[in-house]
């Protein structure tokens, strides 16, 4: 990824080539899937947004609760850090949360994010903290990662914030993987702060993934919306509902778009038609659920020490800060 010297934002080249192939590729597969980071177009960070807002989805709520409250330890200045770097924070609320707390010191934000939209949205919740210098990564994490490390001055410490359970898209072998790679960018007193949701009983799971609202399900179904409108796709939004499993062997609940009926799809820009049969379920997230010494074992597995763990109990869900040593 080339960058130019100096700029505030950086981007990746041919994102719309990408999407094409990784669509393909994920419908050819048995089951047929869209890789989850596609829901988040303008309309689908927007409708996520509003899903934070649910009664029933209780993960942003409980995860600001700890940052607030655990924001003397968590700041950058508590690590000696100069630099925070957020992983697809979204609207940028959280680190706003954070940043309230610290004393106004001089800091580089890099904000990392798949959606414009969310990026534009975080530069104006984080623009009323004077003291941050802000550069936005419109990328996914490890280019992002990789973009914002680049730019780190030489010396000082960097704080990596990937909260709001993002880490949840990925299987334990992506997240195992990418914490490796987070490690590997990091150096001696680099911080990570990780937010990811616990397991809790079935049904408060499934209120939270299909709740009665349907807003889960407009934002799921959104993006075969984007497909037909970027990748000059024909899905007949009509004929898809909303599937929600809770996975207990795999720890995760999986979201699926489920067909009514037996039919054929074209994606012309991603140069492929497939036949989808009635019931047949496309898979579009999965969002692992974990155990809070799971976590620190997969942070310590990727070579992070880990300095603390705050639980909320009554939402379940954890902020784990580990360090690296190395
Ligand atoms: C943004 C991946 C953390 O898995 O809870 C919310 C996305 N999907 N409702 C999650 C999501 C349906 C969310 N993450």
């Amino acid at each position: 990824m080339q960058e130019p010297r100096g700029s505030a934002a950086t981007v990746d080249p041919d994102p719309t080539l990408e999407m094409a192939r990784e669509v393909a590729e994920g419908l050819a597969r048995q089951p047929k899937q869209i890789p989850a980071k596609y829901l988040y177009d303008p309309l689908g960070s927007q409708l996520f947004e509003a899903i934070c807002k649910l009664p029933w989805y209780n993960i942003t709520r409980a995860e600001r609760n700890l940052l607030a409250a655990h924001a003397p330890a968590i700041l950058p200045a508590a690590g000696g850090c100069d630099t925070v770097v957020e992983l697809g924070g979204g609207s940028g609320d959280k680190l706003s949360v954070l940043l309230s707390a610290a004393d106004g010191r001089a800091l580089d934000v890099h904000l990392v994010d798949i959606s414009a939209a969310a990026l534009a949205q975080s530069e104006r919740t984080l623009a009323t903290h004077g003291s941050v210098a802000l550069h936005s990564h419109l990328a996914d994490y490890e280019a992002g990662l990789r973009g914002a490390l680049r730019l780190r001055r030489p010396d000082g410490r960097a704080l990596v914030l990937f909260l709001g359970s993002n880490i949840g898209n990925l299987s334990p072998g992506e997240a195992d993987g990418f914490l490796l790679e987070l490690r590997g960018a990091c150096r001696p007193g680099d911080r990570l702060l990780l937010g990811a949701d616990l397991v809790k009983p079935e049904s408060e799971l499934l209120l939270a993934y299909d709740d009665p609202l349907g807003l889960t399900a407009v934002f799921n179904k959104n993006v075969l919306a984007r497909l037909n409108r970027e990748l000059d796709a024909d899905f007949d939004l009509y004929e898809y509902d909303h599937r929600v499993v809770w996975n207990a062997d795999a720890s995760r609940i999986e979201v699926y778009l489920e067909s009514r009926s037996d039919q054929l799809v074209c994606v012309r820009g991603a140069g492929c038609c497939i036949r989808i049969d009635e019931y047949e379920r496309i898979w579009t997230e999965s969002s692992y659920k974990y155990e809070p010494a799971g976590i620190v074992e997969m942070g310590e597995r990727a070579g992070f020490a880990t300095r603390e763990q705050w639980v909320e109990p009554e939402a379940r869900f954890a902020l784990t800060l580990f360090e690296s040593e190395r």
